[in-house]
């Protein structure tokens, strides 16, 4: 079973050779008693051609049993193909192999999707996941997953020039419920007691800075118990960086610098550095996000001074309670349909707003329920600064200022698809616009919980000048965080680290209100890591299942990963989750109250 090529290999040049090839049946055609069997491997396709009237009994049984997707050997010559019968949509289109010996290794049921990319691509992804090997098996599948090792190798390069040390850390992790919450692992041998499976390597890796490592990177899987969507799975994978004595501006031209090499392996592509940066009060102002895509403009401008006293009451009253007042302009979109308006109101109304008052501007007119309120000054303001034209649309939001700048953020982004289905906004699909995101407050008040939180994660490090001012004002001080956009997806995020013991427990304590006994339970060994000689430190991490699927042209992470989960969190090629023993359960020390509820 050995073979002289793989099928996307032969030429005219090898015309006349005796050869071997071994795949899967891609097709089957039968021309007038003769097959053609296109042979497929992961390298490409190659034409077989056989026929099964000859003298070879098993020669002609085998071929004639011949499925699509069995597993066959070929051994035979090379031969050019007939003018007229070159295909020159395929590598080795200008040759076929005229099979002496053929070898049915395995004869394929019919599969329940075609093992095709165009086709499968519309087949039911539930039916795809069930029978992944098969969906893999595609040509579309196996080029992203070879994507994904390429990209993975490249930034193994990379972080191994620039002396990184890739070390595993624990799956078996202790609960630490600060971030998402947490899958548990029940311990046999500590009865009633739990790990916890890791959000990201995050405190690993700084006792590893603690260790005198200095530069540390993994590849490292990571789980979160979050709702499931097109960029977020359950069990995904971080490149997990950490660096010693580092400020934000070496962190920055270093994944530049990674950013720069991986594009260019896996595409050719020389993305400009270094990458523009955008305060998070800049991006929520103009992009009404902290991921902004900035592909495209649609920005939002603040109309809060010019309707401070309008006579259209729900904007004056935001305004006096001192909220905004914010607005942008959808170029040619007047022709909104009522479906996609109704959706829009639906959109804005789930991120809390109460109404999504518009103007259209059609035939010379504007045409809106609220217009009538507005004085000729506050008209004036919107047309001058929106430069307002024929077939325009406005569309505003009054509320507080994070909620304001979320819903237009959000019908920016719906009002940006509406107009490329209409062909008005067309994106490159080489087009990459990576930013960082900076600047953002090192807490967040958490309105549910009445108490603040950290915006990125306890460990981030105040900015400097701030650190005065962290019991006075928390809301005010400046975290030293970065996130990595690129076109509207958070790449990654991470940020400078808190090093002193002393700042370290007041964050805990002083400013997330975490009591004492909590944070010794929790977190005392870093505390006391953090008494020998901690150096000032950083890191970041990315998706890297996100920068595959945005290199690969994808939409959702499911395509990336092999075996990813379902929205419901289900793996339907295994069926798991799934019920265990009573056995296993009385082992662990568990009883599950499902039948109760
Ligand atoms: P953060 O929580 O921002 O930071 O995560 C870093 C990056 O991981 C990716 N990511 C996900 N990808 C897929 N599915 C998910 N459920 C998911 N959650 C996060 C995102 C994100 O930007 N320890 C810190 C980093 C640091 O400070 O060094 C951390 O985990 O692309
Ligand atoms: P109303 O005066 O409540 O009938 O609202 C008039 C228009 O303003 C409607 O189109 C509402 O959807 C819209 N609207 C109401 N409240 C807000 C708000 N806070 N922000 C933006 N638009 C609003």
């Amino acid at each position: 079973m050995k073979r002289t090529h793989h099928c996307g290999q032969l030429r005219s040049g090898d015309v006349g050779k005796s050869v071997s090839l071994i795949g899967w049946v891609d097709s089957i055609r039968d021309h007038g008693g003769i097959l053609f069997i296109d042979l497929r491997d992961r390298e490409g396709i190659t034409q077989v051609k056989a026929n099964p009237n000859g003298s070879d009994a098993e020669f002609n049984a085998a071929i004639l049993g011949l499925k699509p997707e069995s597993v066959v050997e070929f051994h035979g010559e090379v031969e050019a193909r007939e003018e007229g019968t070159v295909n020159a949509n395929l590598p080795t289109g200008s040759v076929e192999v005229q099979a002496r010996l053929a070898l049915a290794h395995n004869i394929s049921e019919t599969p329940p999707f075609p093992i095709d990319d165009e086709k499968g691509d519309k087949v039911n992804e539930d039916l795809r996941l069930r029978y992944r090997y098969l969906d893999l098996r595609r040509s579309k599948m196996n080029k992203v997953l070879r994507l994904r090792h390429a990209t993975t190798r490249s930034i193994r390069d990379y972080m191994d020039e620039n002396g990184f040390v890739d070390v595993e850390t624990p799956m078996l992790f202790k609960s630490t419920p600060e971030g998402a919450r947490e899958y548990l692992v029940p311990s046999r041998i500590n009865p009633g007691q739990f790990y916890a499976l890791p959000q990201s390597p995050q405190q690993f890796k700084q006792m590893l800075m603690v260790a005198g490592l200095e530069r540390y990177y993994q590849i490292a899987r990571c789980f979160r118990d979050e709702d499931l969507r097109a960029d977020r799975q359950m069990e995904f994978t971080q490149l997990d960086i950490e660096l010693s004595f580092i400020d934000r501006e070496d962190m920055y031209e270093l994944i530049e610098g990674l950013m720069k090499k991986v594009w260019r392996d896996a595409l050719d592509i020389d993305i400009p550095t270094p990458f523009p940066r955008m305060s998070f009060q800049e991006a929520m102002n103009r992009y009404g996000v902290d991921k902004p895509d900035t592909r495209f403009g649609l920005e939002i401008e603040d109309f809060s001074e010019a309707f401070a006293s309008s006579g259209f009451k729900v904007f004056q009253a935001t305004v006096q309670g001192g909220g905004v007042v914010k607005a942008f302009k959808a170029p040619t979109l007047a022709d909104v349909t009522q479906g996609e308006m109704k959706n829009l109101e639906e959109v804005a109304k789930s991120l809390g707003a109460k109404g999504l008052a518009f103007i259209k501007v059609q035939g010379g007119e504007w045409k809106s329920p609220i217009v009538k309120f507005f004085s000729d000054e506050e008209k004036a303001a919107l047309s001058e600064r929106l430069s307002l034209e024929n077939g325009d649309i406005v569309f505003f939001a009054a509320s507080k200022w994070e909620q304001a700048c979320s819903i237009l953020g959000r019908i920016r982004l719906e009002c940006a698809e509406l107009l490329k289905k209409r062909g008005r906004l067309d994106i490159p699909a080489d087009q990459f616009n990576f930013l960082w995101v900076v600047d953002f407050p090192l807490m967040s008040f958490d309105e549910e919980q009445g108490r603040f939180v950290a915006t990125h994660h306890p460990f981030t490090a105040p900015v400097a000048e701030d650190l005065a001012i962290l019991d006075s004002d928390p809301k005010a001080v400046r975290g030293q965080h970065y996130d990595l956009v690129l076109n509207g997806v958070e790449l990654g995020g991470g940020s400078i680290r808190i090093h002193q013991r002393a700042v370290q427990q007041k964050v805990f304590e002083d400013v997330l209100k975490i009591p004492s006994d909590v944070v010794a339970s929790r977190f005392g060994y870093m505390l006391e890591a953090f008494k020998y000689g901690a150096p000032p430190h950083g890191g970041i991490a990315f998706g890297l299942d996100r920068l595959v699927m945005i290199l690969a042209g994808l939409q959702s992470i499911r395509d990336v990963i092999a075996f990813p989960k379902t929205q419901k969190g289900q793996c339907l090629m295994t069926s798991s989750p799934s019920p265990v023993t009573d056995k296993q359960l009385k082992d662990l020390y568990i009883e599950t109250t499902l039948d109760e509820t």
